[in-house]
């Protein structure tokens, strides 16, 4: 067994390191008091293959596999989980739908321009009444000549504030419930299609968080992704995808927390000393370092099984996905309480750290979800 990235994959996370440091860090504290997205830095990411990371060359990606994306997502995270997130959903929700799903014409008029950045990709499944349960949307799509007319409104679509490219989740058989979903694809230009309102969020809040309105928006057939009724499969065969996505996310916060907490505590003098001299700091630290070790290396598991062609990774994404959100949930913790007062300061970066984490618990699929879906897989 063969632990070690190789020279390629080094270079990619490498990359993906360099470009947070540069691009990201100088501006994230800024963007995150406005609320603002970093657009310019996910079209860069594009230029640098980042935004078509698991798109075969022939239809314009880099292809690099799922290891260095998810390390790379690790990367970013450590700096900007708001653009990060953008970067997930973009890479695991939208390109992978179009890539699974697409026809071949779907394929090569959207994935070229998604990945190169050219296109942001969103994925909107939620609604006000559909969360964890996105069998119940409302979203209708009917029947329109030869395609639909789409009505109603999604809610916290990441990246909806200015994605080009939009894959959503609309009824077509509302007697079938969970079975008469359909996915659509869409450019943001569609006449009928709105933006509506934009979230104020806790953390990530260099991501865009907006409400989708369709009204009377018509669509040709050719729209529709997969086939008619079975969208739900498609927006749950991705989500195992995008749930790794989110768990390198987590532990790339976790990870600069853990950072921020051993530098601090070097630094910090009390009682004529450093605290990390103290054993209740030390072991603290060492707790924080052994969690993320264990999900660093889970992370890795499941993102070589994906490469080396695994089909289902269900249980092995949702236990990745609850154990590494859970576990930044009690490093950032640890972290902010290392350092005290100052911690609770937005001067210190472990402030927004902390924040910014909470999200990863929740997002695709609370760990409520995780728990159902691991215990199906397990039990049933
Ligand atoms: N892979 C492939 N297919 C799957 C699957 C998987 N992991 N899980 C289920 N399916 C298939 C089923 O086989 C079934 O197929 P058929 O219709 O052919 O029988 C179909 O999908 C429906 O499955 P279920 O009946 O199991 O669905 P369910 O209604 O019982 O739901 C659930 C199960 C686990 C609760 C699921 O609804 C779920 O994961 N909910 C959470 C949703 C979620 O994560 N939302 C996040 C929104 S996206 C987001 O947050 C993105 C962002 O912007 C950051």
């Amino acid at each position: 067994m063969d632990f070690s990235f190789s020279e390629e994959q080094e270079m990619i996370i490498g990359g993906a390191r360099r470009f947070a440091e540069k691009e990201l860090a100088p501006v994230v504290e800024e963007l995150d008091q406005k609320g603002e997205s970093n657009v310019k830095a996910l079209r860069d990411l594009g230029k640098l293959g980042y935004m078509g990371m698991t798109i075969p060359v022939e239809y314009g990606g880099s292809d690099v596999g799922a290891v260095a994306y998810a390390g790379s997502m690790l990367e970013l995270s450590k700096e900007d989980a708001g653009t990060s997130v953008a970067v997930s959903v973009h890479n695991s929700l939208a390109n992978e739908s179009v890539l699974k799903f697409g026809t071949e014409s779907q394929k090569k008029k959207y994935l070229q321009k998604l990945a190169k950045g050219e296109w942001i990709g969103c994925f909107s499944l939620s609604e006000a009444d559909a969360g964890s349960d996105p069998g119940s949307l409302r979203l209708l799509a009917e029947p329109d000549g030869d395609g639909f007319v789409l009505n109603g409104t999604k809610n916290f679509t990441t990246s909806g504030g200015f994605a080009e490219v939009i894959i959503v989740f609309a009824q077509t058989d509302k007697k079938k419930a969970s079975r008469g979903i359909s996915a659509f694809i869409l450019k943001n230009d569609t006449s009928g299609f709105t933006i509506g309102k934009h979230e104020n969020k806790m953390g990530i809040r260099t991501a865009s968080c907006t409400e989708l309105v369709f009204n009377d928006c018509h669509l040709p057939a050719e729209a529709l992704l997969g086939q008619e009724n079975k969208g739900l499969k498609i927006a749950l065969t991705v989500l195992d995808g995008g749930r790794m996505g989110i768990a390198a996310q987590a532990i790339g916060i976790a990870e600069a927390a853990y950072e921020e907490a051993l530098r601090y505590s070097k630094d910090r003098i009390q009682f004529k000393k450093p605290i990390s001299g103290f054993q209740a700091i030390r072991f603290m630290l060492a707790d924080m370092a052994t969690e993320i070790e264990v999900a660093r290396t889970m992370l890795y598991r499941v993102a070589w099984m994906k490469e080396s062609g695994q089909k289902k990774l269900t249980k092995e994404a949702a236990m990745l996905k609850l154990y590494a959100s859970e576990m930044a949930h009690r490093v950032c913790h640890q972290a902010l309480q290392i350092h005290g007062g100052y911690g609770y300061m937005k001067d210190y970066k472990v402030e927004r750290l902390y924040r910014d984490q909470r999200i990863t618990e929740i997002y695709e699929g609370t760990s409520q979800i995780q728990k159902y879906v691991i215990s199906r897989e397990i039990i049933d």
